[in-house]
């Protein structure tokens, strides 16, 4: 029998191509999106290798048009969804100062935005059916600020903060699951995007008395990441295994981090609560 079908923006890459392919090994129905189909190749020829249920659909999750109609697309054939799968995403390191107004709103929107529409387009079919479980990729990024990463971690903390706040009253009122995944480095094409976005026309990521600090903030950064068994690093398809073990379970945490670098990176924030069940039941007791 077919599992449950699930809906994942940002699929032609990375953790989202991972994600959607394991899901579809594992017997779920999946609809893999994506914002530019001319990268559905690769996608299109394991689907073909392995006869694997995925349909790709076009969505961007910065256009409420295009999630819209992939919902509808997916409702008109099911009548439900059971899984969405936030995942799109994008890197940014520069300073607060001296990011552009546009570039603000861009990283703000692809990273926080964006979930918020996906979220709100699903939620009406989800509440109706009293189903549904909503897995969001955050970041460590989400749960700890970092140098020079203040504006994606500002839009990884707001996904934190709206998926919480749903958990205290949608999700328990309406037996929808929330769930925010938070991965620590992985070698995706992430960072070569959160470069070519970031670098100015120079390849410079920040000028005047910052330069000398980013520069320090960016050996630091090489080292770490170089050093062997680091443990910083995973593979987008490690994220995946994580992402698909949530989707399977039945009483899924409200955050979990994906290795333990993650989990050691982030311990001063969570070690009272890691998977965040305290932190909620806390909300619900206090507010209701
Ligand atoms: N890589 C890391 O170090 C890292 C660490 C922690 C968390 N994460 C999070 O993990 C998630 C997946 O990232 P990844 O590592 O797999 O990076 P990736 O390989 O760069 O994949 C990002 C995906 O998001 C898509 N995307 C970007 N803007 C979009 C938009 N407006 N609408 C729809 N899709 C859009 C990209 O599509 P295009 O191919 O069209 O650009 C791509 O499919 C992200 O949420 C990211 O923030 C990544």
């Amino acid at each position: 029998m077919m599992k449950k079908n699930v809906l994942i923006t940002g699929t032609s890459t990375g953790v989202g191509f991972e994600t959607a392919i394991l899901l579809a090994q594992k017997n779920f129905k999946v609809y893999a999106t994506m914002r530019n189909l001319a990268k559905a190749d690769a996608l299109k020829e394991r689907i073909a290798a392995e006869n694997l249920p995925i349909e790709i659909l076009p969505l961007d999750v910065t256009d409420n048009a295009s999630i819209e109609k992939a919902v509808n697309t997916i409702i008109r054939k099911d009548g439900r969804i059971d899984v969405l799968i936030n995942n799109a995403g994008a890197g940014f390191a520069k300073t607060l100062e001296q990011a552009t107004p546009a570039e603000i709103d861009w990283v703000t929107d692809v990273n926080y935005t964006g979930v918020v529409r996906c979220i709100k387009a699903v939620l009406p079919h989800m509440r109706t059916a009293r189903a549904g479980h909503v897995i969001n990729i955050t970041s460590v990024g989400g749960l700890v600020g970092q140098p020079f990463n203040e504006l994606y971690c500002g839009a990884k903390f707001a996904v934190e903060g709206l998926t919480e706040a749903l958990a205290t009253y949608v999700g328990h009122s309406f037996n929808i699951k929330f769930t925010n995944v938070e991965p620590g480095g992985i070698s995706t094409e992430f960072m070569k995007t959160a470069i070519s976005k970031t670098a100015n026309e120079k390849g410079e990521f920040a000028t005047g008395e910052y330069a000398p600090i980013f520069e320090k903030y960016l050996t630091s950064a090489q080292e770490r990441a170089g050093g062997e068994g680091s443990g910083v690093y995973q593979t987008g398809k490690e994220v995946a295994e994580v992402v698909v073990a949530v989707a399977e379970n039945e009483h899924p945490p409200l955050r979990i981090r994906t290795s333990q670098w993650a989990k050691d990176f982030c311990a001063l924030k969570t070690d009272s609560d890691p998977d965040g069940t305290k932190l909620v039941e806390a909300v619900i007791k206090y507010s209701f």
